[in-house]
Order: C-alpha cells, then structure tokens, then sequence
C-alpha cells in the first residue's frame, strides 16, 4: 500500500481490528436453539420488545430521537455507540427504570409482548420483575451472599423453599461452586467479577424473562469479562438479554443482533443501523456504522 492509499484504505490498526472482530465472529457459539432445541431463523422469532416510534427527553432536552426496533426472543441483543448516545437511557426505558428521574419523557409505544409498558394500569413492580436489570459497577447490598439472592423473592412473597431458589440462581450464574461454603459471608467481600455475577444471579432469583445488561463487564478484569461472556450465552436459551457495551469485541462475541445509535448534528441520539452482528461487523450499510466498528470514530 502506498502513502496516497491509506486515506482511502483502512490503516494497519483498523485492518487487525476488523480481522480481531471476525475472529470473534467465526468463534461466537452458534445462534441459540429456541426452547424447543431448534435452531430458528432470527426473522422468524418471538418479539419480546415492539420499540414503535421512541423519541425520549430529559426536560426539553431531547436525549433521542424517534426510532423503532424489534428485540426477539432467546436472543442476545448488543446497542453500542459513542458516549451520550442514549444507550443507557434507552435500556433503562424498557423497563421503566427512568420513571424515578423527574424530567424524563418517553413519546412512542414500547410494546412487551404486545402489552405497552407505558400504558395505563401497568404494574411497575411487576414490569421490573419480568424485566431484571444488571448495571455498569456491581452493586451487592451489605448483606450476606444468601440474602443478596433472597431480598427479591422475599419482597415478592416467594418464600417457599427458598433455599433452592437461592442455590438454583447461583447456579445459573456460575457462581454456587464458588461461594456454596460461605453463603452467609458478606457478599461485598466477593472478587468484583463474583460480585458482577452475584448481581446477575439476584435479578434471575425471580424468574425474570429478560435481562438488561449495561456494561456489566467493563469494570472487571479480562478474564472475569470472559466469564460473563460465557455466562451470556449460557442463559440465552432461557432469557432474552440486552446488553449496553463499548466493547466491539464483546459486541461481536456475545450479540446475535447489534444496534449503534450514534449523535446527530444537534448531538441528539439517533438509530444508525441494526441488524445481525455479522452483518453489522462485516458488511454495515451506513459508512457511519463502518466507521465506528472499525475504529476510526469514537
Ligand atoms: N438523568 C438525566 N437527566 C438529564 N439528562 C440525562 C440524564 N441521563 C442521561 N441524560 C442525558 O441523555 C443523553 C444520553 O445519556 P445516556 O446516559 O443514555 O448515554 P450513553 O449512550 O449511555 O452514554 P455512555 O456510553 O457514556 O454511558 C446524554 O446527553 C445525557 O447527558
Ligand atoms: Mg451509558
């Protein structure tokens, strides 16, 4: 390659980014049977979330603008984007959790299995219950391990053998082996990774049907990210997980589906290009989407 090329042509660093990516893309497990152990194409999946004409603000600040989007079943669903998008907003819009910010506003349906989550009647507790949330920094209450696990159950009246519940969820985070002998052990004396996975275990002890993931590896070290990686794909036959991450790698790893919001002119955020990871990595539409998963912006 000539000097003159490289305006044109990707640089050595985007190259062996892209070519990182695509391993990670031919080594990510294949996509998910569904419940039945079938393997189903995505198009023809259950959708979990009907996102119709979203656009959401903060006072009169408009944080994005409107867009729609399907999340399906059983699937792992990855929204990247530079700093300020409203990835996190958007997550946090599935299952109300920005109802506690004041100036918050969402114009549009999200419809969850075809019941608006927004509309009138609508139980809360309810809605977080089927919808568990696991964020950025691992945050354990300064209980026991045991009752870290137990607090939703208990709060939901589901106090029968709790014990199981306890020890079924810690299973299913990969974290029973690891903390079996010492349940009543304060959970903040976890490594950060445990912790992480703690918290993952305490939103599946009720039996939610999705999870929403934002960043919930970028505090740990690489070898406990791998573990909640492996993690994901372990609970994606039984959940429907959405994960915030500015990690391409990890996006390329774990999501079947990828979608990048990027910032408008007036810094407004904005649905660039959702589609298939591979697709997304591989072959993006937009030249912004391009731009971004191979580095050379944001
Ligand atoms: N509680 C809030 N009150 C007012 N504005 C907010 C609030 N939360 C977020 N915003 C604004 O909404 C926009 C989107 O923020 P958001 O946190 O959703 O972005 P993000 O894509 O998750 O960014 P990051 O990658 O840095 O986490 C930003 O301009 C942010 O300042
Ligand atoms: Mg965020």
């Amino acid at each position: 390659m000539t000097s003159g090329d490289s305006a044109a042509s990707p640089g050595a660093e985007v190259v062996s980014r892209r070519v990182r990516i695509q391993s990670a893309i031919a080594t990510a497990p294949a996509p998910a049977p569904d419940r039945n152990g079938a393997s189903v194409p995505i198009v023809n999946r259950p959708t979990v979330f009907d996102v119709r004409g979203v656009s959401v603000y903060y006072g009169a600040k408009k944080a994005l603008a409107p867009f729609s989007m399907k999340i399906y079943r059983n699937l792992v669903t990855a929204l990247i984007g530079p700093s300020g998008c409203g990835k996190t907003t958007f997550l946090r819009s599935l299952n109300r959790m920005n109802d506690s910010v004041p100036s918050f506003r969402l114009e549009g349906e999200v419809l969850y299995h075809g019941h608006d989550v927004y509309g009138q009647g609508v139980n809360r507790v309810e809605v977080r219950r089927r919808i568990g949330m696991v964020f950025q920094k691992p945050n354990p209450f300064p209980k026991s391990i045991y009752d870290n696990i137990a607090w939703a159950p208990r709060n939901l009246g589901l106090k029968e053998d709790l014990d199981e519940r306890v020890e079924r969820a810690l299973r299913d985070a990969a974290l029973w082996d690891e903390v079996k002998d010492r349940l009543r052990d304060p959970a903040l004396g976890l490594s950060g990774g445990q912790q992480q996975r703690l918290c993952i275990a305490r939103a599946i002890a009720v039996e939610p049907d999705v999870l929403l993931l934002d960043e919930p590896a970028s505090a740990l070290d690489p070898i406990s990210t791998l573990s909640i990686e492996e993690l994901m794909h372990e609970l994606k036959p039984r959940y429907t997980l959405v994960i915030v991450t500015h990690n391409m790698q990890q996006a390329a790893r774990v999501a079947d589906r990828t979608a990048f919001f990027s910032l408008d002119d007036d810094r407004v955020g904005t649905l660039i290009e959702y589609d298939e990871t591979e697709t997304m990595f591989m072959r993006p539409v937009d030249p912004r989407t391009r731009d971004y998963v191979t580095g050379r912006f944001g």
